[in-house]
């Protein structure tokens, strides 16, 4: 059925296409939110290029413009609108444009509805669960030239497919889907679904595909990891997967993301120490340093829980560091509240924070309850927070200063071609004066500048 599908419009727009312009039609896709919808959009590229599609180099001028969404907060719905409404013109001048929107927006809540009514201009609607679909979409598109939209099906992606990832080193893999926990604030299980873990036999297939193309730096993908292998028929752990994956030869370095403080086991823990490709680093995100906040927020754990896992990781695993999320202004979050969240920053020295403010989601708890937080308080605690922040990341960049660091050289940075980027085992962004011919390698460089966001390394040997 699948191969049907892709057979069907690559014989029908992609051909229709050349013969009408002489040229392949190009294709963009504008992602939106967080690392599980980067890779969907691989996985979108790699359907469009076996198709026959070329990628554009200009994001919102292409043949096929898709806009991958996210739910997560709302001004990454409102961007996505704003986009829409300028390709109106552009479709005009081209009629042979398709747009097609996927992603968590058109899984809940009134987006589909908004852009039946107000975008005419978009052609086609699919879901997380669809982008299998999208060459029989296409298709359906053309023979009926009206909207087409697919949110029902659960039609994962065939795993057997080589996905063509935006790096050639560096890559995600998925794990698993969905997300069982209901954290109060968060959209993400209404528009992801129920948990679901892949088998163990296809994640180790792709990786040593991966391996064998030359990826060196796996990362392994799911909204909570930590709780992967729970909905399987024989139920594995995370650690279990996380060590089989170790395994595998000629992989360098293995990260996990997201990790679940709850979730987190001493098993892994100490795992994590043992196993020589698990890099030291590891993004926690804790949200809120109040117990109260915690647990109305529904997240299971205590800022004293969330610090004794953070200590026993700084013993288990020599030189790890973190990063991590923060919302401040979650209903009913008081000052006192809001100095617990500044109190873990202090104590647990992040490289790295994503910090929020807190911005209600219709359909989740968090957004019927009556103690929302005036914007100028949220607005006024995220400044506070920052202040507090960002001179630890200074002062942990600092401390790389004069340092040897492995890093593995990903591609050129994207302001100056002469200089390469890449990532030491512990996530530190570090910019190096070399050459492309080190796309791919692991070189040893001596850190000799940096500011609050990365390294400056020169090559050693
Ligand atoms: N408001 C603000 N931040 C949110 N996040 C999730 N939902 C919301 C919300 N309603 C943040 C959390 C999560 C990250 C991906 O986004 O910190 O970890
Ligand atoms: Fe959202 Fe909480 Fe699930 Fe993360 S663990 S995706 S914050 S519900």
């Amino acid at each position: 059925m699948k191969e049907n599908n892709n057979k069907l419009a690559s014989n029908s727009y992609v051909n229709l296409f050349i013969n009408r312009h002489q040229h392949a039609p190009t294709y963009s896709i504008i992602t939106h939110g967080c690392q599980m919808n980067e890779h969907d959009s691989e996985k979108i590229k790699t359907l469009l290029e076996n198709m026959g599609f070329e990628q554009s180099d200009e994001k919102l001028d292409a043949d096929f413009i898709i806009f991958n969404t996210c739910l997560v907060r709302e001004n990454a719905e409102m961007k996505v609108y704003g986009q829409l409404g300028a390709l109106k013109n552009l479709k005009r001048e081209n009629p042979d444009m398709l747009i097609a929107v996927c992603g968590c927006m058109m899984q809940t809540g009134p987006a589909r509805d908004i852009i039946r009514e107000k975008y005419p201009q978009v052609d086609i609607v699919f879901g997380v669960n669809n982008i299998n679909s999208l060459p029989y979409l296409i298709d359906r598109h053309l023979s009926s030239g009206k909207l087409v939209v697919d949110i029902e099906r659960k039609d994962d992606i065939d795993e057997d497919i080589a996905i063509k990832r935006e790096n050639e080193y560096v890559g995600y893999v998925n794990i698993m889907t969905g997300c069982n926990n209901f954290c109060t604030y968060c959209i993400v299980p209404y528009a992801r679904g129920r948990e679901q873990s892949r088998s163990v036999e296809s994640i180790l297939s792709e990786v040593k595909r991966m391996v064998d193309q030359g990826y060196k730096d796996i990362t392994l993908l799911g909204q909570n990891v930590n709780s992967y292998g729970k909905t399987l028929e024989n139920p594995v752990t995370f650690t279990e997967l996380l060590t089989k994956v170790n395994d595998v030869e000629g992989l360098e370095r293995l990260r996990f993301l997201t990790s679940h403080p709850k979730d987190i086991s001493d098993e892994l823990i100490n795992a994590m120490g043992k196993l020589d490709k698990v890099c030291e680093n590891i993004h926690l995100p804790f949200q809120a340093g109040s117990n109260s906040v915690l647990e109305r927020m529904h997240r299971k754990y205590t800022k004293e829980s969330y610090l004794e896992k953070i200590e026993k990781l700084k013993k288990s695993v020599q030189g790890i560091t973190f990063s991590t999320d923060i919302i401040v202004g979650f209903p009913g979050e008081t000052e006192e509240d809001f100095q617990d969240t500044l109190d873990v920053v202090r104590k647990v020295g992040y490289e790295q924070a994503f910090t929020f403010k807190y911005n209600r989601r219709p359909g989740t708890k968090a957004d019927l309850f009556e103690d929302q937080v005036d914007e100028d308080v949220k607005q006024d605690r995220l400044e506070r927070l920052l202040d507090v922040a960002y001179p630890i990341f200074y002062e942990k960049n600092k401390s790389y200063l004069g340092t040897i660091q492995e890093v593995l050289i990903e591609g050129e940075s994207k302001n100056n071609p002469e200089v390469m980027t890449g990532r030491t085992r512990t996530f530190k962004l570090v910019n190096v004066k070399c050459d492309k011919s080190y796309i791919g390698k692991l070189v040893n460089t001596k850190i000799v500048d940096f500011n609050s966001f990365a390294l400056t390394g020169e090559m050693v040997d």
